[in-house]
């Protein structure tokens, strides 16, 4: 019959589920390491010293916990290109020997020098790479485009229509126009014209007060946007940035947060050229920005924002793509950013957050286009957008449909569950499947419909929904970046976070299908080491060859199965991944995958 696995799309031996040191990937393939934190990415950059780091050696250097990662080919045949990485956040008590675990109130042990180090390894990375003789890939140190992105010395533009408002303007910068860096870069994309967005994530964790209520919390009663500021998590005071930067400190520079949580444009191929922050496509926690060109060639971006009970977005460009690469950056000012509104009779509605249209208004708070892109949530609870389980990654097809990575929501109660997030206490997730009016990507409605509802399809209780076909080697928790490959088809990759031992698999990368008698069946591909989440994940166009960026090893969860008992520092981590050197921490790192004797992977 044709819906039995063995007549998977996917043409490859299912790798069994587990957790241990290292990863796995399935039989016939090679996933080799490739750029791990440190590794030294331009000509001039001193080797890694893992007892004698500095943000100077750091800015020449490989950053840390690589999420995104998109490849541009520079010739023909694709055996050259930029590698596109994101460096969303650091672990200390990982990266810096000794350091020990921080009191996140105090942060007793953090001095400027490493507060340099980890703005240092925050960003993004270009790096071009090369397939050696063996059809292996490897890095050109060399490379004339090579560069760090950070947030410690990159300068960046800022273009749409919250540029220059007053609410973006600070001390440092009275225009309103230029800012220092990029925070949180978490998923991403690459745009037709071969530039790379990074979507700015959990910005608000990196402001701080030292105005504390006596409970300890941020105390924000001196501040005329306190109700602003509390609606996107304004100061998070998760790192001790603002102790040495008085930009991160909201008691001095409280526009300063204004200008985190957006998209920005790089470049790759023009080094020289400032990232663009587009403030059109609206400011929330941006997981990813991946682009796909609507029927009559506008650009369409969808964009979820990473929290429990947000929205899912979409931006669609005024004008359409065109030859120019120059002309194109415009279509990422000018353009209409709509949330998401799942009603329960299976149609989607997108609502343009356009001032002055329904609420959106100045009697009730935004005076101006530049107010509802800096409070795009706000203008999103006004419009009755649907709160989501956290819409992570997305991803969109030429056809017309869309898949949205819905992680997990631990928080909603029965009374709040709804057609589109249909589970209380959804520790597992699911993933939506949107296919727009006509097939066609600028529409602004479409159909929704539930792919899989995940988790163990063996416990009644869970309300695991799969493809029966689904081995249990197959089901999956918390789904969170994902990629189609060059033939179409659906890949999803695991964020379990400190949950992952209520599954005990380590996150991976599987194949879903989304058609036919299989729709709704996974297998899995790649398994990370223990305490890594794996992003990327991204295929170049030739189909050849997956990177994946393994995210903070040896860091996520208790470690409580199979003798993972470990306190997730330096001196004692789950694992030494990928070295497995007693004087090295685990280190996050991108992995080439390759089909022994090449060849298209899953064919
Ligand atoms: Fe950075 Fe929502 O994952
Ligand atoms: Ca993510
Ligand atoms: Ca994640
Ligand atoms: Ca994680």
């Amino acid at each position: 019959a044709t819906g039995t696995a063995a007549n998977s799309r996917y043409a490859f031996d299912e790798l069994a589920w587990g957790n241990d040191e290292t990863h796995h990937v399935a039989r016939g393939y090679d996933a080799d390491v490739l750029l791990r934190w440190g590794d030294p990415i331009t000509a001039d950059a001193p080797d890694f010293d893992v007892m004698n780091q500095s943000a100077a050696a750091q800015l020449q250097q490989f950053g840390y916990n690589n999420d995104y990662a998109g490849f541009l080919p520079l010739n023909a045949e694709g055996s050259r290109g930029l590698l596109c990485v994101n460096h969303e956040y650091t672990n200390e008590e990982v990266m810096f020997p000794g350091l020990g675990r921080q009191d996140k109130a105090e942060f007793a042990g953090m001095t400027q020098a490493l507060v340099d180090i980890e703005m240092a390894a925050h960003g993004g990375s270009v790096v071009e790479i090369a397939r050696i003789d063996d059809g292996k890939w490897a890095v050109v140190r060399d490379g004339k485009m090579n560069r760090r992105i950070t947030p410690l010395d990159t300068v960046m533009r800022m273009d749409g229509p919250a540029a220059g408002h007053p609410r973006m303007q600070t001390s440092a910068d009275p225009s309103g126009t230029q800012v220092i860096g990029t925070l949180n870069n978490c998923a991403g994309g690459m745009t037709p014209w071969g530039t790379w967005l990074m979507a700015e994530e959990n910005f608000h964790g990196y402001f701080w007060t030292d105005r504390l209520d006596a409970g300890g919390k941020p105390d924000l009663s001196d501040q005329p946007e306190a109700a602003r500021m509390n609606r996107y998590g304004v100061p998070g005071r998760w790192y001790a940035w603002g102790k040495y930067y008085d930009r991160f400190n909201i008691d001095k520079e409280p526009n300063e947060a204004n200008r985190f949580g957006w998209v920005v444009e790089v470049d790759p191929r023009n080094p020289e050229a400032a990232p663009v922050k587009h403030t059109a496509l609206g400011r929330f926690r941006h997981e990813g920005a991946e682009t796909i060109t609507s029927k009559d060639g506008h650009l369409v971006v969808y964009m979820g924002d990473d929290a429990r009970f947000d929205y899912q977005y979409k931006y669609v460009s005024k004008g359409v793509v065109s030859a120019d690469p120059a002309a194109n950056s415009n279509l990422l000012r000018d353009g209409t950013l709509y949330a998401a509104r799942f009603d329960p009779d299976g149609s989607v509605r997108w609502l343009p957050l356009v001032h002055g249209q329904g609420p959106l208004t100045a009697e009730n708070g935004f005076a101006s286009q530049a107010d509802v892109l800096i409070d795009a949530r706000l203008a999103a609870d006004a419009l009755g957008a649907t709160p989501m389980d956290r819409p992570e990654d997305a991803a969109p097809r030429g056809d017309g449909t869309a898949y949205i990575m819905l992680t997990n929501n631990s928080r909603r109660t029965s009374g709040r569950t709804d057609a589109a997030n249909p589970r209380a206490r959804s520790d597992f997730g699911h993933i939506i499947e949107i296919k727009e009016d006509g097939g066609d990507h600028a529409a602004t409605r479409g159909r929704w419909s539930i792919l899989v509802k995940c988790g163990d399809p063996d416990i009644a209780a869970v309300g695991a929904e799969w493809n029966p076909e689904t081995s249990e080697n197959g089901w999956f928790a918390s789904p969170d970046n994902c990629a189609f490959d060059a033939d179409g088809r659906l890949w999803v990759a695991t964020d379990q976070g400190r949950k992952w031992n209520k599954t005990g698999k380590s996150d991976g990368l599987y194949g879903v299908e989304t058609e036919g008698d299989l729709r709704g069946h996974s297998k899995l591909f790649f398994r990370c080491p223990a305490g890594a989440e794996l992003c990327g994940p991204y295929f170049t166009p030739d189909g050849e060859t997956l990177f994946l960026a393994v995210q903070h090893p040896g860091t996520d969860g208790t470690m409580a199965l199979k003798g993972f008992e470990r306190a997730s520092t330096f001196e004692d981590p789950a694992t030494r991944w990928p070295d497995f050197d007693p004087d090295m921490p685990p280190r996050p790192a991108v992995v080439a995958v390759t089909r022994q004797g090449g060849g298209k992977i899953a064919t």
